[in-house]
């Protein structure tokens, strides 16, 4: 587990000036920023407050108006055509569903940080011929990594899927998902693209039918700001033909009953109703804002923090060019003792994440996803350097 850090070159032309544009200018009803960890991230007060609201049954005319209006709303989010699926589950049971559902018996694995190995571990402990194929940590997965794995594999017998996490949450690395899955069709065409977007989905396009992904699944409490518990996944015809196929697929996550269900604006067990009306009000926020405004926003504050780290005496973890917009690692070449810099942001309600595994000390995380602006930035920022100035001076 190796790293480069990275310094100025990487990071665009910023002014400072250009942090006052209008087009970020808070909004007058959302409380400042506490957690600046990759997820679970703050929850505006009117999404919360939703659920509150008094419980219905989940088989009541109610409920289904509540889950087809929050389905329609997700295929804007997915741009897609697709069925959109929501269970009551974290992201990890997704990547289980994907799992279960796409592959037959052998899939491969493209590992670059702690998420990508899950999946890999997941495709194990379901009993698939499951390859993984290792990248540095803090690197993207590239195209031409792919192409080589899937052919070396390909040697051997059908590779059923593969999958890749597009924003590693570890490392703060975007993965180029739109050249892989190119590359998959080229090469493979029957073999399946499933992607994690657990950290970057509504902060960063990923327009699903556009970039022909056969899977793409997500956890609401990241970058969509709602409490943990729900998942979602795109899925593709492809994939559901090839779930027919595929033995053993389990009850809960089984796609071809969820989509029975779904087709009638339900879930085959009890939805996690409070968790759906709080989605909806979320998702009504996120259409209020307008998604390629909500893109930009996240494009700006990843471009923000960057731009604050090699200014500021830090480096970035992440290989130059792939930086995340959601999460930025920063490398701690000042030597801020993390512990301490933890409960100073605290003593001001704040929090930041340390670095994962072996990066621990080495390197903070700053999650910028959901509900952060470019002034919850500021603050938080000016925190850093005040704790700095006081620790160092
Ligand atoms: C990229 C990525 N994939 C998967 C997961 C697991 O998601 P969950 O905690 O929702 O199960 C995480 C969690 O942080 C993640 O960041």
């Amino acid at each position: 587990m190796t790293a480069t850090v990275h310094s100025s070159e990487a990071v665009g032309k910023l002014s400072k000036a250009r942090w006052e544009r209008a087009d970020f200018v808070t909004p007058a009803d959302k409380p400042p920023q506490r957690l600046f960890v990759p997820g679970p991230t703050d929850v505006h007060p009117a999404t919360l407050a939703a659920q509150g609201a008094p419980m219905i049954g989940h088989r009541s005319e109610e409920l289904e108006s509540l889950f087809g209006k929050c389905s329609a709303q997700l295929q804007a989010l997915y741009h897609t055509e697709a069925r959109v699926f929501t269970v009551a589950a974290s992201g990890s049971g997704l990547q289980e569903a994907a799992v279960r559902n796409a592959v037959s018996e052998r899939v491969i694995n493209f590992v670059n940080g702690a998420f990508s190995q899950r999946w890999h571990d997941v495709s194990v402990g379901c009993g698939k011929e499951a390859i993984a194929v290792e990248v540095p940590w803090c690197t993207a997965v590239k195209a031409e990594q792919v192409e080589e794995a899937l052919q070396g594999a390909l040697a051997d017998g059908p590779v059923d899927a593969i999958t890749v996490v597009h924003n590693e949450t570890s490392t703060g690395v975007a993965s180029p998902v739109e050249a892989i899955a190119a590359c998959v069709r080229r090469v493979s065409p029957e073999t399946l693209v499933l992607v994690d977007a657990v950290s970057s989905f509504s902060g960063v396009r990923l327009p699903f039918d556009e970039w022909g992904l056969d899977l793409l699944l997500t956890s609401s409490q990241k970058a969509l700001a709602v409490p943990p518990g729900l998942a979602f996944a795109a899925v593709s015809d492809r994939l559901m033909e090839r779930a027919a196929a595929v033995s053993n697929r389990g009850w809960y996550f089984d796609f071809l009953q969820l989509d029975k269900y779904r087709q009638r604006s339900t879930t085959p067990a009890t939805p996690a109703i409070s968790l759906m009306r709080a989605l909806s009000v979320q998702l009504d926020r996120i259409l209020d804002e307008g998604l390629e405004a909500r893109y930009a926003r996240h494009a700006f504050c990843g471009q923000m923090s960057r731009e604050w780290a090699v200014t500021n005496g830090f480096g970035l973890m992440a290989e130059s060019g792939y930086e995340s917009d959601t999460v930025t690692t920063v490398e701690n070449g000042r030597g801020l003792e993390m512990g301490d810099l933890n409960r100073f942001l605290e003593g001001q309600e704040m929090q930041v994440a340390s670095g994962y595994g072996a990066y621990r000390g080495k390197a903070f995380r700053i999650g910028h996803m959901g509900e952060v602006w470019p002034s919850d930035l500021e603050r938080l920022f000016a925190a850093i350097e005040e704790f700095a100035a006081g620790e160092q001076g």
